[in-house]
């Protein structure tokens, strides 16, 4: 790799981050342009949300686009890849963001796992495991066609690596899946030079999780279980997502890599 003023260069690749409209997305997408991407793609479920943080991301130099699209609907996945790549050229860099319970917002199921059902196991499943595949395959389409390699990475949570309880069982599986696929995609990709890690996060302050953090109890009985006494900032986030997007990253692959506050360790 060639001496360079920045580490984090994202070697002028085009990036599409997903569910980048608002919380821990927007600051990944704000931060890839800030680093060197030729263009930044920002998808949301929300129209609006996507087109706002393009607006941005163009406000500070960098060519950008909002593109709506709900990213569990394979055919509009797949037409808002096309769309990204006849306005900038094929997508370099990818990140798996968009989460949660989907673009519904809804919270997570209350009910007790033994009386829950395919309406509460489904939805988390198809936002933050099925979301991931049809982004990941139309990625890796257009990065192996192109040929000058490139980046995936995907954001999990901790609940995938330790598995929560109380509602996010689901979550908490499909989490988990997420990053067995993406150990899959860094096998696929490694010698096309693709690489593919997972970012898991520990609690983080977006718009996701201002209810539950504005309950002094709430945000005290979460703190107790953080190495680092404070709760993450999408910042904490976006500095490993994109590294692992930078040149910096390019020998690092297959791993799960916590960005959590030291809520739980890895050996
Ligand atoms: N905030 C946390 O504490 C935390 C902790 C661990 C993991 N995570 C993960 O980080 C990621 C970002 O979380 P956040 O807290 O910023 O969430 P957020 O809800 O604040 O923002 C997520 C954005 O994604 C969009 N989105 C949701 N479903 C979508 C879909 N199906 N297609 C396209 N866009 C969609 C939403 O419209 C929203 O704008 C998620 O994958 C989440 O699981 C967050």
């Amino acid at each position: 790799m060639p001496e360079t003023k920045s580490l984090l260069d994202m070697e002028n690749r085009v990036a599409l981050v997903t569910g980048a409209g608002r919380g821990v997305g927007r600051r990944i997408a704000l931060d890839l342009a800030l680093h060197g991407a030729a263009a930044v793609v920002v998808n949301d479920f929300d129209a609006e949300r996507a087109g706002t943080v393009a607006d941005e991301i163009r406000r500070r130099g960098v060519p950008a686009i909002g593109v709506q699209c709900d990213v569990v609907d394979f055919d509009g996945v797949e037409a808002m890849f096309a769309k990204a790549r006849e306005a900038f050229g094929p997508v370099g860099v990818l990140v798996n963001n968009a989460g949660n319970q989907g673009g519904s917002g809804a919270a997570p199921p209350s009910a007790p796992f033994w009386e829950q059902g395919p309406a509460q196991w489904v939805p988390s499943l198809e936002v933050n495991l099925n979301g991931v595949f049809n982004c990941s395959r139309h990625a890796l389409a257009q990065m192996v066609a192109d040929g000058s390699g490139g980046r995936i990475v995907t954001v999990i949570s901790d609940a995938g690596r330790v598995g929560e309880i109380g509602g996010l069982e689901a979550y908490s599986a499909a989490k988990a899946g997420a990053s067995g696929l993406t150990r899959s995609l860094a096998r696929l990709g490694g010698k096309h030079q693709v690489t593919a890690n997972s970012v898991a996060l520990g609690a983080t302050r977006t718009p996701a999780t201002e209810d539950i953090l504005a309950d002094p109890e709430q945000r005290k009985r979460i703190l107790s279980q953080y190495m680092v006494r404070r709760i993450g900032d999408p910042a904490d986030a976006s500095g490993m997502v994109t590294f692992l997007a930078s040149a910096a990253g390019a020998w690092i692959t297959g791993q799960t890599i916590p960005v959590n506050g030291g809520y739980s360790v890895t050996m």
